[in-house]
């Protein structure tokens, strides 16, 4: 960030909201494994597009699914100890991978701020039901807040999943964000997944209007284990936000330069949803 950038207004702009996936930060099939090379350049070009006001919201890829899905913590409070350590060796875990990332972007000289998301929230059987705005805001004067999906204590179930983009959709709604983007590890949604299918279609842009529940009815959920639904849901997620006049943005990151040229509103391939 420049010097002039740092000026303590006390007015925030609405942030862009980048959520980064977790399979871009992580290797999915393992466990707590991150892609310490896309870390560090996705931090790199985050210090180079030097964004006036940004808001990371981070996915939890192998520090969070894989924990997720074995103490079955999706469902709520269940079953005793083994899944209470389950849920707080999962939320160790999200810690672990978050100073990851911001231990980089500190590197690059960018003012980062870890805000655990577990301790701004409340959900009711998975909705955000409160959430402490105030504190993001602070933050966002201050620099780049960084949350992430986390495992979160629920009105009605005890705890529960939040993905981080259920999280960056509720964000970039509650702040009336010009843009909400999503940085993945393939082009853009798609009629099937386009790793294993050839003949798999780019969506280029999805209304959410007309039409949207066949495109829905077109898009395959995740094949990794991914408790928190993969790219349908996210097209769902942001539904309410481009409702609301917002952008969403689907890319992928893993792509060197990408997101650069999305911080600056350059043109990158992708899935544009509006409203
Ligand atoms: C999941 O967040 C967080 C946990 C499982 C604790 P996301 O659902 O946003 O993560 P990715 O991006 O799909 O990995």
């Amino acid at each position: 960030m420049e010097m002039e950038q740092l000026r303590f207004t006390g007015k925030i702009r609405p942030p862009i909201v980048l959520k980064l996936g977790g399979s871009v930060l992580t290797f999915k099939d393992k466990i707590e494994a991150p892609r310490m090379d896309a870390i560090e350049r996705i931090a790199g070009e985050i210090a180079e597009a030097k964004p006036e006001s940004l808001l990371l919201v981070h996915g939890g890829g192998s520090f969070g699914h894989p924990h997720a899905e074995r103490f079955r913590l999706t469902g709520g409070f269940k079953a005793g100890l083994t899944q209470l350590l389950g849920l707080s060796e999962t939320r160790r875990a999200m810690v672990k991978l978050n100073s990851l990332l911001v231990e980089a972007l500190n590197r690059k000289g960018v003012p980062a701020f870890s805000l655990q998301t577990s301790a701004l929230t409340l959900t009711r059987k998975g909705r955000i039901a409160s959430f402490n705005l105030k504190v993001v805001e602070g933050f966002l004067k201050l620099g780049v807040p960084v949350l992430y999906g986390d495992a979160v204590a629920d009105l009605e179930k005890g705890f529960t999943i939040l993905s981080g983009d259920r999280l960056s959709a509720y964000l970039a709604r509650r702040f009336g964000s010009p843009l909400l983007a999503f940085g993945v590890d393939v082009d853009g949604v798609y009629t099937a997944d386009p790793k294993t299918n050839p003949k798999a279609k780019l969506f280029t842009e999805i209304h959410v209007g007309k039409g949207f529940k066949k495109i829905l009815g077109l898009i395959e959920g995740s094949k990794a284990i991914d408790v928190t639904g993969g790219m349908r849901s996210k097209v769902l997620e942001v539904k309410g936000y481009v409702a609301s006049g917002g952008k969403a943005l689907i890319f992928n990151a893993s792509k060197p330069g990408n997101v650069a040229r999305v911080l600056r509103g350059l043109k990158v391939e992708g899935t544009l949803i509006v409203g």
